[in-house]
């Protein structure tokens, strides 16, 4: 293989730069020719196909910063329809015609069920990344425990449910055991919790923090580190009588409550408290928003004024119930040495693997206690169901305590190997030497987009 192409896909993530390092590097050493594909699978779409090598003459371009977030070659939600066969040959064609002889794609679950139908064109494999840590499987065998269940009228006439496991679970045995982005965004939102923290304690308030993570509840328990007294997350339907009773009894003794939700949590009807809108992305993925809202409603009601005012601790529920979303913070900016290394050495990977005659595979992170953290290569094909469909990996369930409503103790011992180490001293001299330089005020922020923009090249039309 002499060129192969990288594009990275879905929602971003601090660590895309750092993956797309890892490959070039990697790449430069095997002497072979990387190009950028320009906003993910959108770049392909388009007769042009915008693109930039990232490594003339074998070395890469002077904007590659595996410390910076986000992604220089830009992403979107964009997918190839595997039922639109005459396009799937235009775009096969059109990486032909740019002599890609191999595709790496960097992202989660929605970008390895998107990339299935160029597998059957070229050569293609994913480097993973998402913040939700929902690409993998808890246990090889987890596939096989989805059902489709017949369901009139929903938009395809079924819904997948799954079905209890017979596996006997061991960390061990976890395929991919974090995905870049994760630590980062658990970074984030751990440090919500303790700045939230502090501001509830003062004015006596109850605070719902919403974190990211769709359906997964990885990002809220990774959020434990910031000690909120109660996680909720999508994985175990919320019990609101048991949540209001704890929560008194904790406002009773300390006179405030920290409370951290997945946006994706559900009632015990299995009804997501948020609204949910589609997304174009092929693992049906779909955006959440107002968990936490519907949460503050719920206790509003429940609690009422009155135990406020008998306290005098505020006029009404309203006033002493806040929420805050962690948001976009959770995505975006600087990654920590966890996550970038681990995600240079899975871009790195992933070029391996093209170059050992693998299609349609994917670099893991896999886990043991005997050898640490260890990167390795999986067929995807054994990540699909019998419909050959991938699902996103929901947070496994005994990593939760539904009495405590915080980690579990096999939980607390999945966290452990990612995090104890997860922040390097450069991480935190970076915030020491960057963040009030005083540069910052006078010099207007120059982006990333505007040099990779210089770069741009395009196909030439065909004759
Ligand atoms: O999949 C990553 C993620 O950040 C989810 O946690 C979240 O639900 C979603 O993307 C938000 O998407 P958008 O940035 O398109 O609003």
């Amino acid at each position: 293989m002499k060129r192969i192409g990288i594009l990275t896909a879905g929602g971003d993530t601090p660590t895309m730069n750092a993956t797309i390092q890892g490959a070039v590097v990697r790449a430069n050493q095997l002497k072979i020719e990387i190009l950028g594909l320009i906003k993910g699978f959108n770049s392909l779409f388009n007769p042009r196909v915008p693109h930039v090598h990232l490594n003339p003459l074998y070395q890469e371009i002077p904007e590659m910063d595996p410390t910076k977030g986000g992604t220089m070659i830009g992403s979107s939600r964009d997918y190839v329809d595997p039922n639109k066969t005459e396009e799937l040959d235009i775009v096969a064609h059109r990486l032909e015609r740019l002599r890609i002889e191999g595709l790496i794609c960097v992202g989660g679950d929605g970008t390895l069920n998107g990339l299935q139908p160029l597998a059957e064109r070229l050569p293609t494999v994913l480097a993973p990344k998402t913040i939700d840590n929902d690409l993998g499987l808890n246990y090889p065998e987890e596939p096989n425990e989805w059902v489709r269940v017949h369901e009139p009228q929903s938009k395809n006439g079924y819904h997948y449910e799954h079905r209890a496991s017979q596996a006997i679970f061991d960390l061990d045995y976890i395929v991919n055991y974090v995905t870049p982005g994760y630590a980062t965004a658990v970074y984030v939102s751990a440090s919500g919790v303790e700045r939230i923290r502090t501001t509830a304690e003062s004015h006596r308030r109850i605070a719902i923090i919403e974190v990211m993570g769709r359906h997964s509840g990885y990002i809220a328990l990774g959020s434990a580190y910031g000690r909120p007294d109660i996680i909720l997350v999508p994985e175990h339907p919320l019990n609101i009588e048991h949540l209001v009773e704890r929560v008194k009894q904790l406002y009773d003794l300390q006179k405030n409550v920290v409370i951290v939700c997945g946006e994706g949590i559900v009632d015990e009807q299995g009804n997501e408290l948020g609204a949910e809108t589609r997304t174009s992305d092929p693992a049906g993925n779909i955006a959440l928003s107002g968990a936490a809202e519907a949460l503050r409603h719920k206790m509003i009601h429940m609690i009422g004024d009155r135990y406020f005012q008998l306290y005098r601790r505020g006029e009404s529920a309203r006033e002493a119930i806040f929420t805050r979303k962690v948001g976009h913070t959770q995505r975006g900016g600087r990654p920590i040495v966890f996550d970038r290394f681990y995600a240079a050495q899975l871009g790195a990977k992933a070029v391996e693997l093209l170059l050992e005659g693998r299609n349609n595979a994917v670099s893991i992170l896999q886990y043991t206690g005997a050898k640490g953290f260890q990167v390795n290569g999986y067929d995807a094909n054994r990540f699909r169901d019998r419909w050959g469909h991938i699902h996103a990996r929901r947070m496994f369930s005994q990593f939760y305590d539904p009495i405590q409503m915080k980690p579990s103790r096999l939980g607390i011992n999945y966290l452990l190997p990612i995090f104890t180490d997860a922040i390097g001293d450069d991480d935190m001299e970076h915030i020491r030497r960057t963040l009030f330089a005083p540069g910052n005020l006078a010099q207007p922020y120059h982006s990333i987009n505007t040099d990779i923009n210089k770069r741009i090249r395009y196909l030439e039309e065909e004759k």
